[in-house]
């Protein structure tokens, strides 16, 4: 597996792989790769001769309040999780590498931007687009594989490769969870064991959630209504939101009669977690 931080040397692997006609996959990642990202990178390994793993905690993306100073970092064990999967090339840039003194440049994606997420972190989206465009150029990629976890940043990335003509198909995966139901996160790692615990409250909350839905609920405000309660009851937890919105646009909904998205974020003592599901 190749290990590089320059973006001279991806461009001049890929030229050398595009030449013997092979298709290329690359798996967008900020590190601290756990079993969610060894999903991704398993489909890319299936569905492609090469497989790229990007690996870079991207500054743009991060509030000035977030936590980029503390994100966990631990390259050696994710090089070792590429390899085990037979990864091709691990890009890990420094800042500096990606971003320019006078860098000036951003891609965004209106409407599907303005909830969840969105609206509580209003750098992030514009800092995900811009980086994925540019790892998009860099890898020349044929599909680029990104969680269902994180489910407005993947409904995003698709509208924004629709919307600007990208030669490359996104591959949304499912979301890998822990035996209790947790959603894999390297953020999970921030949990005490109390916390870690409570955090179970989210993937509680969201099965009654959709077991209501699929039983034919579809008023949102009541589908809200049962997430909160049950967060609500977990003492460790505070709700940051509980939203419905549909599939397409992510703009909240009255009455699921479409394609729905309902995802979360919470407070499980200072660390923040998102989890969602899609009834299509
Ligand atoms: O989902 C992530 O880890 C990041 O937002 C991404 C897509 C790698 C861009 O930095």
């Amino acid at each position: 597996m190749i290990r590089t931080e320059k973006i001279k040397e991806v461009k001049e692997c890929v030229k050398a792989w595009k030449k013997e006609g092979k298709t290329i996959g690359l798996v967008p990642t900020m590190g601290y790769l756990h079993e969610g990202h060894a999903s991704l990178i398993k489909k890319a390994r299936e569905e492609n001769d090469i497989v790229i793993v990007s690996d870079f905690v991207n500054p743009i993306q991060f509030g000035p309040k977030e936590d980029l100073a503390t994100y966990p970092r631990d390259f050696e064990a994710d090089c070792a999780l590429c390899e085990s999967i037979g990864a091709d090339l691990i890009f890990h840039p420094e800042p500096e590498e990606m971003y320019a003194p006078d860098f000036c440049t951003h891609v965004g994606v209106a409407t599907l931007s303005e909830h969840l997420c969105g609206a509580r972190r209003p750098v992030h989206f514009n800092g995900v687009c811009t980086v994925v465009t540019k790892l998009f150029m860099i890898s020349q990629a044929d599909r680029a594989y990104f969680g269902q976890k994180d489910a407005q940043q993947l409904a995003i990335v698709r509208r924004m490769v629709r919307d600007l003509n990208y030669n490359i198909e996104i591959i949304g995966c499912p979301i890998v969870r822990e035996e209790d139901g947790l959603a894999k996160s390297s953020r999970n790692t921030y949990l005490n064991p109390m916390e870690r615990k409570a955090a179970v409250v989210l993937h509680q909350a969201l099965t009654e959630a959709e077991a209501k839905i699929r039983a034919g609920e579809t008023d949102a405000a009541e589908v809200r209504r049962i997430i909160s309660n049950i967060i609500e009851d977990e003492p460790l937890a505070r709700i940051d939101y509980v939203e419905v919105v549909d599939w397409n646009e992510l703009q909240p909904i009255e009455k699921i009669d479409g394609p729905v998205l309902v995802a979360i974020a919470v407070f499980i003592g200072k660390v923040r977690l998102i989890d969602n599901f899609i009834v299509e």
